[in-house]
């Protein structure tokens, strides 16, 4: 269908490209699944829409309500477009450090932005938002990380389009932040073709990488459920910018860099454990946000340093 009643009709049904250039077999075929192509820009509209959807349905949140999500920017500007079209009031807390083209981007759709401390990350974001809603109960606290609608959007939508346009898949990799995307199309894959492994990509404990977390860094979101995952790798910051260059430069895909993470881990994963078969990676958003950061024009160690001082992702 091509023609829509409004905006949010467009979430969802977003392309499937060949990558296998990528691959570092040639008996393994790649295909990205390319959330940018989203209307608010990131995988995130699915479950910005899916969880105010269902706090309707159950009668938590009416039209003039306000929101209050911990967001480092692609919940926040999902959740921005949903709010703008259904009449709710939005405030995000956002780590101050954050690139410039977050702030802008939620503020030009009219969320209210509250800065968190810049060396919390997005933890302190969480434990700001937390607090917040504590102390004032009229804010509506959706909570991404606890929300069972995040993976349900992604049970419901991603996974059933995944499927239906790679029958073939073998290994789905991803990259882990609240666990929704994973969670989700996991165990729907499981359900329907219950030899497809699951691979989750993390930066190393410490490290940031737009997005990601990994869960020894403290805080393990409550949607998160180990038995859907079969195995996970490991993508450096500066190892994720080189997959974003790789994407734009030999498949001509302009992708944030946590899609780089993905394309990485998923190479690390093939490399070790596959000798043929298809891989699936999910490229969460594209590479708008993240011009300021360099990722595509600057010498490497420049940006991994940039990016330690400035949350870019
Ligand atoms: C850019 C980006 N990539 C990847 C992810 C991870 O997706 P999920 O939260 O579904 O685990 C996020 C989540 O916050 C993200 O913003």
């Amino acid at each position: 269908m091509t023609r829509f009643n409004n905006i949010l009709e467009t979430i969802g049904n977003t392309p499937m490209v060949d990558i296998s250039q990528l691959s570092p077999n040639p008996d393994v075929k790649m295909f990205a699944k390319l959330e940018g192509q989203n209307p608010g820009g990131s995988s995130k509209d699915r479950i910005a829409l899916k969880m105010v959807e269902l706090a309707e349905r159950d009668g938590a949140i009416a039209p003039g309500d306000t929101i209050l999500e911990p967001s480092s920017g692609n919940t926040g500007i999902g959740l921005a477009l949903v709010a703008k079209l259904k009449g709710y009031n939005l405030r995000i807390i956002l780590p101050e450090n954050v690139s410039p083209e977050r702030r802008q981007l939620l503020e030009i759709f009219g969320a209210e932005v509250t800065l968190s401390p810049a060396e919390e990350g997005s933890n302190g974001a969480i434990r700001m938002a937390e607090k917040i809603s504590a102390d004032e109960p009229s804010y509506r606290f959706l909570f991404q990380y606890g929300n069972p609608a995040n993976p349900l959007a992604h049970y419901e939508g991603t996974g059933p389009e995944i499927l239906r346009d790679c029958p073939e898949i073998d290994v789905f990799c991803a990259g882990l932040g609240t666990s929704g995307t994973l969670m989700g199309v996991g165990r729907y894959l499981k359900e329907h073709k219950p030899d497809v492994k699951i691979v989750a990509v993390e930066p190393p404990a410490g490290e940031l990488v737009q997005g990601l977390r990994n869960l020894d860094d403290g805080f393990i979101p409550p949607i998160f459920s180990g038995d859907v995952l079969d195995g996970k790798t490991i993508a450096r910051p500066r190892e994720s910018i080189e997959g974003t260059r790789r994407l734009l430069n030999e498949c001509g895909i302009f992708a944030g860099v946590s899609s780089g993470a993905a394309v990485y881990g998923a190479n690390r994963y093939i490399s070790r454990a596959m000798s043929e078969g298809t891989v699936v990676v999910l490229l969460p958003d594209g590479g708008w946000k993240y011009l300021s950061s360099g990722a595509w024009t600057d010498d490497l160690d420049t940006v991994v340093d940039r990016a330690n001082r400035i949350n870019y992702w």
